[in-house]
């Protein structure tokens, strides 16, 4: 069994990012047991680290349980213990077996402490991506539109996709260069040239596409209507909302209408579409052919939410 530590933000992403790649037994605040595949879970956009669960016990019995465990190298870190952190961990190094090594132990055992539970874990892996040094404003092709890299991330994994992605509305190339960066093939499209020319040269700044013959994405200038994908596995798209957003003069219900339409006909069945909006109401009335699986709600400012709806193509 797996334990996932997640980020502290309050909000439903975290835990739906690793229900898309396993299968969730409990949610604690901090940590998340679940079952499936660590190596997948390298790409989670809100959590930080992956953790093999190996039992869990009452904080009272700690001691006892980890008497005479060994390891050859180890060192003990306890989360949510407060003031009693280092002297728990002092305590449980002392009781196990094997030699301590605070500074580059090979096994690392992490407790979580969620209420009247201890979760023993060794750890696997600690997530470490460096989105900010990806923030659009870091990028030589910039708009204010454009969504933070974890957040864009976190979309690319409520999608679940394996394989490949396409964003119909690509504007400078966020989520694609984070689609990118996990492997996947990324096709994207936007109504303005300037926007392919720009996401091109972003995507190029970070490794992609540099040579001639590297399909390691597909891009085109084009309306959503006209978009001539097919059969695809997933969409994640950021769409036009808000005042710098450009729509060509299109009334916004009108777009997302068509939009909806058009994902339709792109998406293989059971293809997701993750699809981002500060209009919650636009995602119930113009989704109706679609399953909602999910939905996100993220406070950006006094003035604006952003919803994030995960569909499915029936
Ligand atoms: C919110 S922005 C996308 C931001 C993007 N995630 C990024 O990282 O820059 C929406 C994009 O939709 C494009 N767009 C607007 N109307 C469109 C249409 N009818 N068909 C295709 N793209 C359109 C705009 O040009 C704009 O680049």
């Amino acid at each position: 069994m797996l334990c996932v530590e997640i980020s502290k933000e309050k909000s439903t992403i975290p835990v739906a990012e690793i229900a898309s790649f396993c299968k969730i037994k409990k949610v604690y605040r901090d940590a998340v047991p679940c079952e499936g595949e660590a190596l997948k879970l390298k790409r989670l956009a809100y959590s930080r680290s992956v953790n093999d669960l190996l039992f869990s016990c009452s904080p009272d019995e700690l001691q006892e349980k980890m008497h005479g465990m060994h390891y050859d190298d180890f060192c003990v870190r306890v989360f949510n213990a407060g003031k009693e952190k280092e002297s728990m961990e002092r305590a449980i190094g002392a009781v196990m077996d094997g030699r301590v090594n605070l500074k580059s132990a090979r096994n690392e055992i992490r407790i979580f402490l969620e209420g009247n539970e201890a979760l023993v874990c060794r750890n696997l892996f600690t997530i470490r991506e460096r989105f900010d040094e990806r923030r659009a404003t870091k990028r030589p092709f910039f708009s204010p539109t454009s969504l933070h890299p974890r957040l864009a991330r976190a979309m690319v994994n409520l999608s679940g996709a394996e394989k490949e992605i396409l964003d119909p509305f690509c504007g400078t190339g966020g989520i694609l260069i984070e689609g990118a960066l996990m492997g996947l093939k990324v096709y994207g499209s936007d109504v303005q040239e300037r926007m392919i020319e720009g996401c091109k040269e972003n995507l190029r700044f970070f490794g992609f596409g540099a040579k001639e013959k590297d399909y390691d994405y597909m891009l085109s200038c084009s309306d959503i209507g006209e978009s001539e994908f097919k059969n695809v596995e997933a969409i994640v798209t950021d769409m036009p909302y808000g005042r710098s957003s450009y729509t060509a003069k299109e009334q916004l219900c009108s777009l997302y209408e068509r939009s909806f339409e058009r994902f339709h006909a792109i998406l293989r069945p059971g293809g997701k579409a993750v699809v981002c909006t500060n209009n919650q109401s636009f995602l119930m009335r113009y989704a109706g052919h679609f399953e909602l699986r999910s939905l996100h709600k993220i406070y950006v400012n006094r003035s604006m939410c952003r919803y994030i709806g995960v569909f499915i193509r029936t």
